[in-house]
């Protein structure tokens, strides 16, 4: 986390506000922010209420929320399938021949899928997974690149109330088997190779090693884009295509319970292993539904690029499930913003006229460092709103992209976790925008600012809080009650981000990073701990402490502070090894970039490791209370 006093100084220097467009409030959805969230505040329950009926349901709930703190249960009673209406709903209408997927590879490669074309695929695949005898509650590792088939398995899962978990196709062998082990998942769908600059990146390997020592897995299914390359070894592995070619494209969909757990996305805490944060069909689908359509004021006639992956939770809730429930016409692009060139992302807005991109920041400053001049070649007219997740953005970063893209879109700098489910701090079409500030609430939303003690802070830094249970809230950890609780015991009676936040008179709020030991790198959330975990694994080295630092682009980078066993000498090889192993137990993004061998780590007297002081050593600062440090 980049230290508080420092961010704030310059977040407050930025005393602009952009008030919105005129022509863009006069069509929005929402006109009035007091005035919608007052009313949404009112009666939370009415509000969702209202929303949920926007969509179809099998049958009706007999209550909107019980809360049995810190345990709801949202629609209660009620039967549907987010499939329905990501699907099903959209080919009773007019929208049945509407694109729904644009996805471009990253040689430039195009697939269009329209909203029947994809139900088709669903289906098929869905049938296929009946083949494999898979059924509802079952669990199924989908570990993929960023390619159509990734949407397709996902929403056939959901179709049967087989829940997935999407694990990021940049994850090494290790930390995939955990996931897969701790879901105890009976297939893994994946692919011969992904693409990332132009180089090719096996992923089946990957795959054999994590999955050697997971008895659980029964069937693996391999998306092959490059056939003749990949021959499948034994009866347990089946060709994608093969697997979906004799299916029938008509599957009937199993109604759920509302409550049925839809997926399960792992994400990083405070100790070296993985949550598996669990969200569920009904709640889930009204806040991401309704998130999508307001916060970016969705349209039938938007073309929508977001550019995640739906390894992370960004890719769940805005490229799959929000804008199908909308209906949406959605363009996904594999690759980096920077490949083949730093034009990347602006061609592909002005070639298919893209309105709403939803973007992060770390990205932003990478497009930043090449200059105006690429987005200045490109038609960017057609865009009408803008959007920035996954960390906090820096007003010089926020102004550049205002510029850039024709200072005249609002950026909706959308504040949410993987465990919220969906957007719950954010601007809206309609609001003044402060660079920098994630806003207010969203409608139905209790968001604010509190000190240790739960007394709420009116002006001035604290912990993020809400307040009050919302739909798409994750429901619990999978298999691990316990840490679920302590997001709403920390703080009693609320739900504790673990986010550092500034509330201004306006009492809009400007999240400022994690409180705890979680490094947000390029916007990926990264435990301490599980790093410190891999290096310690390493035969060189004793004990590691990990930190995050300031870093232009990424926001954050990993520094590593290592002691080594006796007679291990320091060198740059051992450093390199170091690095590799982090790489091979984890994956690319978790390597350190800096690593330091020191003698030993500052301790408390009960021997618990003080990250705090030595990021305070690194970055020039006061140490603060330093009466527990042991030596
Ligand atoms: O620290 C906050 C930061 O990302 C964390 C959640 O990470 P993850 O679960 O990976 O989800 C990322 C995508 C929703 C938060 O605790 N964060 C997310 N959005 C913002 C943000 N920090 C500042 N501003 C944001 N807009």
């Amino acid at each position: 986390m980049p230290e508080e006093h420092e961010i704030l100084e310059t977040l407050l220097h930025v005393k602009q506000v952009y008030p919105p467009p005129p022509q863009l409030v006069e069509q929005a959805y929402i006109k009035n922010y007091e005035e919608a969230y007052r009313e949404s505040i009112a009666d939370p329950e009415r509000f969702w209420d209202g929303i949920a009926r926007e969509l179809e349901w099998f049958s009706p709930w007999t209550k909107v929320l019980e809360w049995n703190y810190p345990w709801a249960k949202w629609f209660v009673g009620a039967t549907c399938n987010i499939v329905h209406n990501c699907l099903d709903r959209h080919l009773n209408s007019w929208r049945k021949n509407k694109v729904a997927v644009i996805w471009v590879g990253e040689d430039g490669q195009e697939r269009i899928l329209t909203y029947g074309e994809l139900a088709r695929q669903v289906n098929k695949c869905a049938n296929a997974l009946k083949t494999l005898g898979l059924q509802q509650g079952d669990r199924v590792t989908i570990y993929l690149p960023k390619i159509p088939e990734q949407i397709v398995a996902m929403l056939a899962c959901a179709r049967l109330g087989i829940v997935h978990s999407v694990v990021y196709s940049g994850f090494s062998a290790p930390a995939l088997e955990a996931r897969i082990r701790d879901a105890e998942a009976r297939v893994i769908i994946t692919a011969d190779v992904g693409y990332d600059r132009g180089k090719t990146i096996a992923l089946k390997p990957v795959v054999d090693e994590a999955i050697a020592k997971c008895p659980t897995i029964e069937r693996v299914v391999v998306v092959r884009r490059e056939a003749s390359a990949t021959p499948l070894k034994t009866p347990r592995e089946i060709d994608w295509n093969e697997w979906l070619h004799d299916q029938s494209t008509k599957c009937d969909l199993v109604p759920l319970d509302a409550e049925t757990p839809l997926y399960i996305l792992y994400t990083s805490g405070t100790t070296g292993k993985p949550k598996g944060v669990v969200h569920v069909h009904g709640g889930y689908m009204v806040g991401t539904y309704i998130t999508t359509k307001y916060v970016f004021d969705l349209k039938d006639e938007d073309v929508y690029f977001c550019v995640a992956d739906p390894g992370w939770v960004t890719g769940h809730s805005y490229i799959v499930y929000g804008p199908l429930l909308n209906g949406a016409t959605i363009l996904t692009a594999e690759g980096k913003p920077d490949y083949p060139n730093p034009g990347r992302w602006w061609s592909l807005i002005e070639r298919y006229g893209v309105s709403i991109f939803y973007t992060t920041p770390t990205a932003i400053r990478l497009l930043m460092k090449y200059g105006e001049e690429w987005p200045a070649r490109y038609d960017l007219s057609s865009l009408k709103i803008l959007g920035s997740v996954g960390e906090p953005i820096n007003p010089e970063a926020w102004q550049w992209f205002y510029r850039v893209t024709g200072s005249s879109k609002p950026i909706m700098d959308t504040w949410w976790q993987t465990e919220t489910g969906m957007i719950l701090v954010t601007p809206l079409p309609c609001t003044p925008l402060k660079p920098g500030s994630a806003g207010r609430p969203f409608l139905g939303i209790e968001a604010d600012v509190m000190d240790r003690d739960g007394h709420i802070v009116e002006h001035g830094g604290g912990f993020a809080v809400i307040k009050t249970p919302w739909p798409a809230m994750m429901r619990t950890i999978y298999k691990d009650p316990d840490r679920y609780l302590q997001y709403w015991n920390t703080i009693p009676g609320v739900y504790t981000t673990g986010d550092v936040c500034h509330k201004d008179e306006d009492g809009y709020l400007w999240f400022m990073g994690r409180a705890d030991d979680v490094v947000k790198v390029a916007g990926n959330r990264i435990g301490t701990a599980e790093v410190e975990s891999a290096l310690v694994e390493h035969e060189a080295v004793v004990e590691a402490a990990v930190i995050g630092k300031p870093h232009k682009t990424a926001g954050e980078m990993i520094k590593a502070f290592v002691v080594l066993k006796q007679g291990v000498a320091e060198s740059p090889d051992l450093i390199q090894s170091l690095k590799d192993h982090v790489l091979n137990t984890l994956g690319k993004i978790a390597v350190p970039q800096e690593i330091e061998i020191v003698s030993s780590l500052p301790k408390t007297r009960s021997g618990k490791i003080m990250r705090r002081l030595l990021k305070a050593r690194e970055l020039g600062q006061d140490p603060g209370d330093i009466s527990t440090l042991e030596e």
